[in-house]
């Protein structure tokens, strides 16, 4: 339950609680169909292979077992279609994002690479999935979960939803603590990237935002404990690239 007044972070700023999601949704509406180019961009090719590591931690069943992934903010569907891709013909992904434009531009992917059969697209929140409890073998949510407003609600939606016996993995921006690779990546978040978001989107505040919001997000100490709150067991994560990205991991038992 909200409380009255309550507020949140929107990047640096303080933002009613209720107005976050709209804030968020009006980034992603801006950035859509540049999101996956910028994503290139922005990390050098990084976000691939921090993807992968994803991919290898979840290692879906190669054989005909049937298996049911649910990818939330899945956006443009790159999770679920490394999933489908490492996997075997009992794969299903179900792709959820509150953000119709994010959703179009990946099922056009999907289709294009010929994933449209085990990769499908449902508009949704994080924070009240419309699916039924205990209905999916594994939860992935990949650079989704810092523009939720209420995350303790979606990591319990994320345990709901979950079978027991089954994995909780989100893959999420984290704290840089290398000394001297911390000042250049200050450097490059804060200038380079609304630089080139404004070049390639024209939308500088959007990615400003995007930058913000990584500095806004817990370290991974504290967001293991939110994981362990909302019932997860065997929490741990695995930092990468110098802190730039850690890969969360949480069992429902
Ligand atoms: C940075 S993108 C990540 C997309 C994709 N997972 C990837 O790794 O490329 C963040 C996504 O979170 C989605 N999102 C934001 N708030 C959400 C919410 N409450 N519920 C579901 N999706 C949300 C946005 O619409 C956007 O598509």
């Amino acid at each position: 339950m909200d409380r009255p007044g309550q507020t949140t972070h929107f990047g640096f700023r303080d933002v009613p609680l209720g107005d976050k999601q709209t804030l968020v949704n009006d980034v992603f509406h801006s950035v859509a169909s540049r999101y996956d180019l910028m994503n290139d961009l922005m990390s050098a090719g990084l976000h691939r292979v921090w993807k992968d590591i994803m991919i290898n931690a979840l290692n879906p069943p190669r054989g005909d077992a049937p298996f049911a992934l649910l990818d939330v903010a899945g956006g443009t569907g790159d999770i679920a279609f490394r999933a489908a891709e490492a996997a075997g013909t009992g794969f299903r992904a179900t792709v959820c994002d509150i953000n119709t434009d994010m959703l179009d531009v990946g099922r056009n992917r999907a289709v294009a690479r010929h994933l449209d059969q085990q990769v499908s697209f449902v508009e949704g929140n994080a924070e009240a999935l419309a699916f039924g409890d205990r209905s999916f073998d594994a939860y992935t949510i990949a650079f989704g979960i810092r523009n939720v407003p209420r995350i303790d609600a979606a990591l319990r939606e994320a345990y709901r939803v979950l079978r027991p016996g089954s994995r909780f993995l989100c893959l999420e921006f984290s704290t840089v603590d290398v000394p001297g690779l911390d000042a250049l990546y200050d450097f490059y978040s804060f200038n380079v990237i609304p630089a080139l978001g404004r070049a390639v989107t024209h939308d500088e505040a959007a990615y400003r935002y995007l930058v913000e919001s990584i500095r806004r997000f817990p370290r991974p100490e504290a967001f293991s404990d939110m994981m362990r709150n909302a019932g997860f067991a065997r929490v741990s994560f695995q930092r990468m690239t110098g802190g730039i990205v850690a890969l969360h991991s949480g069992w429902r038992l």
